[in-house]
Formats: structure tokens, sequence, C-alpha cells
């Protein structure tokens, strides 16, 4: 099979890597890739949003199946066209990524299905006095979020009613997220512990791969600024049978179900990520994608075909798909270049990925890396993640640590307490 991946962060070199265990994979090809999928594959300089260019190349290298890494291509329309096209695509249609690219269809379509989610309220951003009286009644925290898509800046906790205030000052006065800040969706604030859980669907049939947590705050103990994710694990031990069972009865169903009921069936992956409440779980947000980093320990565990897995979602041929999971636990550590996820520097030397490699069951998965001769340079905030397997948790965050400390950049950084809570909940059971 001749296989183009959508993007060029971990995620994407984490998928690359799991597809091409494959015995059908033929040919792989990336756009735009990093330096880690150039090893696995051939990147090509098409931006992943660029529909034309995408559908061109797979014209040109008979490509049979497009796995779409992140949001932006597919809330534009990239499935559509692909599958227009008879491309077969992993990735929901434009209509059914809006469940992703807009918080305030996402929470409508909730409250339509019955979906467990916080309460919120929805404004326009000419309604700025609206949304200030809304804030001033409800209390702090409360959460002001951008109904579009902000890459992962657009969810604002707020700790007190003026933080509110100025939250919403911002996205609805100042344009500070411009277009995804249009619509602003102000919810009360949920208690409990978060957990992601990723659903692959053909439309009709679905299996659930290993849950994870991800780390999204910059700094240890959960504090600081949020970011894309400095780390994760799988699974997520406070999604118990029993919460899982409710998941998939209170959230997945009547969301698939409702989604197909809207004549927007969905086709691809469904992200669903919750909080898990006193009061059962509840949908935080909905992705139209895998996660990056959770990608980089959820695909490790997998010991089907996962290329069997993606061609059969976008085929809707899902129903009899043997999905095996394998045992013990995954956890991954992002190593990232000082300053991000505001301004930080690029063009530093890295060194000692091979070493890291060579320790057991570890993986490093590149995302802003660059390659010049046979030097590795960074070249974004988050530079690479290094992921281990092991037969639990704790060995698993071990030998991603032990991975870790191999690497050297100038302004390296990376948090010390990835999978801490998981480990907690596990020796308290
Ligand atoms: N790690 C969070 C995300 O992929 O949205």
């Amino acid at each position: 099979m001749k296989v183009l991946i959508l993007g060029g962060g971990g995620r994407e070199h984490a998928i690359g890597l799991a597809v091409s265990k494959s015995p059908d994979m033929e040919a792989l090809f990336f756009t735009p890739g990093n330096a880690g999928t150039a090893a696995i594959g051939v990147n090509l300089e098409i931006a992943a949003t660029d529909i034309d260019g995408v559908s061109g190349l797979c014209r040109k290298e008979h490509i049979d199946l497009v796995i779409v890494g992140p949001e932006q291509p597919l809330v534009l329309g990239m499935a559509d066209h692909l599958r227009q096209n008879d491309v077969a695509v992993m990735g929901p249609s434009a209509g059914a990524a809006r469940l992703e690219g807009s918080k305030s269809f996402a929470k409508d379509f909730m409250n339509r299905h019955a979906v467990p989610t916080a309460r919120y309220r929805t404004f326009r951003s000419d309604n700025l006095d609206g949304a200030l009286s809304y804030v001033d009644k409800e209390g702090a925290p409360i959460v002001v979020k951008a109904s579009g898509l902000a890459g992962g800046k657009g969810a604002i906790v707020c700790n007190s009613v003026d933080d509110a205030r100025m939250a919403l000052r911002r996205l609805m006065e100042d344009c500070s997220l411009g277009d995804a800040g249009e619509e602003v969706v102000v919810e009360s604030f949920m208690h409990g512990e978060e957990a992601s859980v990723f659903v692959v669907t053909d439309g009709n049939n679905y299996v659930l791969l290993p849950s994870a947590q991800d780390h999204k705050q910059i700094g240890d103990g959960d504090t600081g600024v949020n970011t894309g994710g400095m780390g994760a694990y799988s699974p997520a031990p406070v999604l118990t049978m029993d919460v899982m069972r409710r998941v998939r009865a209170e959230i997945i169903e009547p969301t698939l179900r409702g989604m197909s009921d809207e004549g927007t069936p969905y086709q691809g992956i469904l992200y669903c990520g919750l909080m898990i409440t006193d009061a059962g779980p509840k949908v935080v947000e909905y992705n139209c994608r895998l996660g990056d980093p959770e990608t980089q320990v959820v695909l490790p565990l997998l010991q089907s075909d996962a290329l069997e897995l993606f061609y059969r979602s976008a085929t809707g041929t899902l129903s009899d798909y043997d999905l095996r999971i394998g045992p013990g636990a995954a956890a991954c550590v992002v190593m990232a270049s000082d300053g991000y996820p505001a301004k930080y520097e690029t063009g530093r030397v890295i060194s000692g990925i091979e070493v890291a490699q060579n320790q057991v069951q570890t993986t490093v998965f590149y995302a802003g890396v660059r390659s010049e001769g046979d030097e590795l340079f960074t070249s974004g905030g988050r530079v690479l993640a290094v992921g281990s397997t092991g037969a639990d948790l704790e060995e698993a965050i071990e030998r991603a640590y032990s991975g870790c400390s191999q690497i050297h950049f100038d302004g390296a950084f990376y948090r010390t307490d990835i999978g801490r809570k998981g480990l907690a909940r596990i020796q308290t059971t």
C-alpha cells in the first residue's frame, strides 16, 4: 500500500513508525514531515493544508491511503476533497471536524444529544457586555474559550472574575486570537482528573485505542502556562473499567449516533478529552485527530496492524478488525526549547539521540528537528519526545527519563513528573 501522512510533528513520526511495521506497507510519503520521518519515508515540501498540492501528489504517486495528522486540513475540507477524488482518507469530513473546529458547535451538539459536559454560554464578539455580565454572575473559577481553532492556546482557565474579564477583553476586543475568537464559549470549571480516549471509527463501527493522559502545563505539578503537551502516558488508570463503560454509553455512542443522525457521520479518529468528575466522565473537548504527544504512547502499545486499522477506518470496513493491545504501559517525555511556548531560539545542535535510542524499548520521536549533513538542529519549540514502553508504568517512565538524560541541546528542558499522577493512582488502588 502507498501511504501519505500529512503533518510534520512527533505525532506524524509516531504514526509513520507504527504503519511502517505493516507487511502491506509499500511506500511512505510525508507532507511536509521532519528529520525523523525522512529516515522512514519521503518528505515532500507540500503544506499539510494545501488541498490541491496533496490531491496532485495522490494522483502522481497513486496513493492508496492518506492519514491526516493535524486538525487544520480536516477543518478546511481535505478529507471531503480527497474522497471526492476516490482517495481513501483517515480523517473526518469538514462537517464532522466541526466538533473540533467550532467549540460552539460542539457544545450545542452535546446539549442536543445529552452528552455530559460543563454548563456554558456562547457569545459573539460584538456582545462583550453580555459575556462580562455572564462571568460576573457565574463567578470563578471559570473557563473562557475561543470557539475556533487556536493551536492549543484557545482555552483560558480563569481563577478570578477579573482574570475572566481580562481574557474576554483580549479575545473579543483585542482579537488576540484573530477569527478564532469571533465566538467565545464561557463554561463552568470542572473539578477532577483529565484523560484522553481515542475512538477509531468507520462511520458505523468503532474500536478504542489505549487511553492516555497528557501533561498540558509547562511546569512540574501542572503549573504555568498551557502548551501543546509536555509528555504523556498510557493507559490512564483514572479510566477504570466502570468509568470506561460510562464513557462508551454516555459519551462515545451518543456522539457517533448524533453525528450520523445529523447527516455528518463521523469517520476517522475522534479524540475525546474528558474530565473524570465525582459525577462521572464529562467532555472537556472533542478533537478530530490523534493527540500529540499522546500518539507517541498509544500507538506503541498496539500489537495489531496499525496500517490495516487506519485503512479499514477509511474504507468503512472496521467491523471485523482484530484489535490487539499489548500488556504493560508507555510513557513519553517532551524535550522543549527554553522559552517555549512563547519565544524560543532555534538552530541548536542536538546530540545523544542515538545513545537514547539504544536504551531498551525506547524511541525518539522527532518534532522540531532539522538535519543538515550529519548534524541535527532544533527547529521548533517542542523539539522531540523520548518514548518508552515497559512491563508497567514505572518501568516505562524510568526508561523514558533515562533516554532524556542522554540527549543534549542548549536550552533543553523537560518536565520531571510525567506519569506521577498515574503512578500515585496505581499505588493507592
Ligand atoms: N496534546 C493535546 C492535543 O493533541 O490536543
